[in-house]
């Protein structure tokens, strides 16, 4: 027998929650679209040791979606997620259909601002207007103590940070480092599009972002950095949409390398899109 419950609405969730605060339980919430795989076992884990209460939230939101094939073909295993959870101990899924999260007539739109001017907001726009609002609809309907991000996302967690400080929205947000296989490809529900060639390919990122993480190299600058990486992931076969060295706050491009400093990465890989980042620190 699961003891795993399903919450399909936003006032099943809503009602669910209040019941839970009220009993003083703490209940933190995992958004996902679901396709689950170790990074999110991960998050799920960190929430588990957070909070009394864990709750999985799995949506595969249209909103978000700047192509339209993407969203078709995103992975759905609804049913495994489900058990994957319900073997993990968590207490709750909540998996909303379209029209309960869009009801007819849907019109508000949450804009993160500048965060999202360049790299994933650039490249994917209405991306993080899609997240911004379904993430505050998922906050609003669970009402966590704590909320768990990975920082494989590493634009979408500054950017929701940014929405629940800017909105003042009672959650924190807690961000958990990337999991990646064997070989150091950053796991990713898109993964199983790879076919073999650009999956073998694929690890060339992982491999460009340590040579850039390599002492040698990170005496280098951040202009160096980019083309090093640019050039190691387009001669394995990769087509890179960007490689920036950041401000981790701010998000913008910088000159000189410090202790605050972040890599980002996205490129193509057999028609496939992935995206990764790394710390980068400065060394003497
Ligand atoms: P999804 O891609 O399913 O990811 C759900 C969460 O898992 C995100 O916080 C993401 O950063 C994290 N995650 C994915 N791969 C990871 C990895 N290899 N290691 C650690 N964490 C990883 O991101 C989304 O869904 C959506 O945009 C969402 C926030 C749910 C809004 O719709």
């Amino acid at each position: 027998m699961t003891s795993l419950l399903c919450l399909s609405t936003p006032s099943d969730a809503h009602r669910w929650s209040d019941e839970r605060r009220r009993d003083g339980q703490s209940i933190g919430l995992v958004p996902t679209m679901g396709a689950l795989h170790r990074g999110h076992t991960a998050l799920i884990e960190r929430s588990q040791a957070l909070c009394n209460l864990t709750v999985v939230s799995i949506f595969v939101n249209p909103t978000q979606f700047d192509r339209s094939d993407d969203f078709d073909l995103y992975p759905r295993t609804l049913d495994d997620d489900i058990a994957l959870c319900d073997s993990l101990g968590v207490n709750a899924v909540y998996t909303p259909t379209v029209d309960a999260m869009y009801p007819d007539g849907f019109d508000t739109t949450i804009d993160p601002g500048s965060l999202t001017y360049r790299w994933e907001g650039e490249h994917r726009p209405g991306h993080f207007a899609g997240v911004a609002t379904v993430v505050t609809k998922l906050l609003t309907a669970v009402q966590p103590h704590i909320a768990v991000f990975g920082e494989k996302d590493f634009q979408q967690l500054a950017v929701i940070q940014h929405v629940v400080r800017d909105l003042g929205l009672p959650v924190t947000v807690v961000g958990e480092p990337t999991v990646r296989e064997g070989d150091g490809l950053a796991m990713s529900s898109r993964n199983v599009h790879l076919a073999p060639g650009a999956r073998a390919q694929a690890t060339s990122i992982k491999h460009a972002i340590d040579r850039a993480l390599d002492r040698s190299t990170s005496t280098g600058s951040p202009s160096d950095i980019v083309e090093q990486v640019t050039t190691d992931i387009q001669q394995a076969g990769g087509t890179v949409d960007y490689v920036a060295v950041v401000d981790r706050l701010s998000l913008e491009p910088v000159a000189d390398l410090n202790n605050n400093t972040q890599l980002l990465v996205a490129a193509w890989f057999g028609g496939v899109r992935l995206i990764d980042n790394a710390a980068l620190v400065a060394t003497e």
